[in-house]
């Protein structure tokens, strides 16, 4: 089992290349077998989740070949629509194969989906959503059997805009017949990009980004050669890295626009930011103050998957915080490894009260979840002494090098 171990305490000064967007590619790879053309996803990121999907595509007789930074899948050849337990348990990102393997094979069997360890979630949006477009759907022995075969296309009102379930009816409804409207839709970039990369292989999805999303059915795509858009919660993670730590760090082919709730808070708090097209620049002193109220929404609010982040440097700012997480129940299991370390943090329901200004020291400490293991990283980065952060396999699964590029930003950090 292979961990991180930080010796704290140094400024950060040089410039890291954000990876491609874990959230974006995740979904793409499962919309790549809706063409029996062939499908080239350059800058295919290093991530254990990514790997999986490969691994599911290959298993019902999908071909995915890894060149350089590229993957080739042809889809031409898949011969099954059951996917294989032992792989779907290891990522929740699996479910978004029901959604294209309906759409094209008319029928699906899989188990429930695995995955990050920060609460209940269901996937009732995701079902609901393909019941309405015709999909008959058994849930037995904790298997969905799923029969398309009726599918066409119709109205879906989600209950709440949810990112997943907004990607998989999109994909569901792109080789079905008729039209399909998707109302309270989830608005993240990863979900345009996704609608992007089935248009680039002549789908006709219109509205994504926006609350309505509307699929006119196609019958065949073709091949496609995709590049998916640069990771803004990476992009978000080195940032607040920069912010704790003190010195400046550059961060090259990123999106700022698709992180601005980050930097305005981040701007907020004494650092300076300095944007210029797909860089983005930050100066801090590594002293600032907290930022007083933290909300975690949906985009374009603060980012869920930044919260456990952002708690690690409201730790150490000055002022008094409170976090509240809206939208996963479970998501502040980060809190008793950093109170380990000198945190003091205050929890009551959806709600995490962190009174900064505290001095951070190393200790053992483990990784829950991706972004609490991210979270301990940042915090045993700024602590004084040395942190071992275990189970760093969850980081794995959303960070490609993160020790490397640590490395070049001048952090003492290694892998052991
Ligand atoms: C995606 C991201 C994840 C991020 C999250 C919220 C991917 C691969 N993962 O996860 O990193 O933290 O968006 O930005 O893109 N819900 C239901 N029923 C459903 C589906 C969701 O009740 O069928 C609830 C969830 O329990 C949660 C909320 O809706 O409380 C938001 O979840 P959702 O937007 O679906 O997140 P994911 O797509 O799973």
């Amino acid at each position: 089992m292979s961990k991180f171990f930080i010796n704290g305490g140094n400024r950060l000064k040089g410039s890291v290349k954000v990876s491609t967007s874990k959230n974006a590619t995740l979904p793409i790879l499962a919309a790549s077998i809706l063409t029996d053309g062939e499908v080239i996803i350059k800058n295919l990121p290093n991530f254990s989740d990514i790997d999986v999907m490969l691994n599911i595509l290959t298993s019902i007789g999908c071909k995915a070949v890894r060149e350089d930074n590229s993957v080739i899948i042809n889809s031409s050849s898949i011969h099954s629509y059951e996917l294989p337990e032992e792989l779907t348990n290891k990522v929740r990102a699996s479910i978004f194969f029901l959604g294209p393997i309906l759409s094209k094979l008319k029928g699906a069997k899989m188990s429930y989906p695995g995955g990050c360890n920060i609460g209940n979630r269901p996937i009732d949006l995701h079902l609901n959503g393909l019941r309405k477009l015709g999909a008959k759907i058994v849930e037995q022995h904790g298997y969905m059997y799923c029969d398309g075969k009726d599918m066409k296309g119709a109205t879906i009102d989600l209950n709440f805009p949810s990112v997943g379930a907004t990607e998989n009816l999109m994909m569901a409804s792109v080789l079905t017949p008729g039209t399909t409207t998707i109302n309270n839709c989830a608005k993240e970039p990863e979900i345009v990009d996704v609608a992007n990369f089935i248009n680039s292989m002549g789908g006709k999805i219109k509205g994504a980004g926006s609350a309505t999303i509307v699929v006119k059915g196609v019958k065949k795509l073709t091949g496609t050669t995709y590049t998916p858009i640069p990771d803004r919660i990476i992009t978000g993670t080195y940032l607040i890295a920069g912010a704790m730590n003190g010195g400046k760090i550059e961060l090259t082919g990123a999106k700022p626009e698709h992180i601005l709730s980050l930097i305005n808070k981040l701007e907020n708090s004494a650092c300076k930011v300095t944007i210029k097209s797909d860089k983005i620049v930050l100066a801090s002193e590594g002293i600032y103050n907290s930022i007083p109220n933290i909300d975690t929404q949906v985009y374009p609010g603060f980012p869920t998957d930044l919260q456990s982040p952002i708690m690690a440097m409201q730790t150490v700012g000055r002022g008094v915080s409170v976090i509240t997480e809206n939208l996963f129940e479970s998501r502040f299991k980060h809190v008793p490894e950093l109170v380990r370390m000198g945190a003091t943090i205050i929890v009551k329901e959806k709600q995490a009260v962190v009174i900064g200004e505290e001095v951070l020291y190393g200790a053992e400490v483990k990784a829950t979840d991706l972004r609490a293991g991210a979270s301990l990283v940042l915090a045993g980065l700024k602590a004084k002494g040395y942190t071992t952060v275990n189970d760093i396999y969850h980081i794995d699964r959303g960070y490609e090098n993160l020790e490397l590029n640590l490395q070049k930003l001048g952090a003492d950090i290694k892998r052991i």
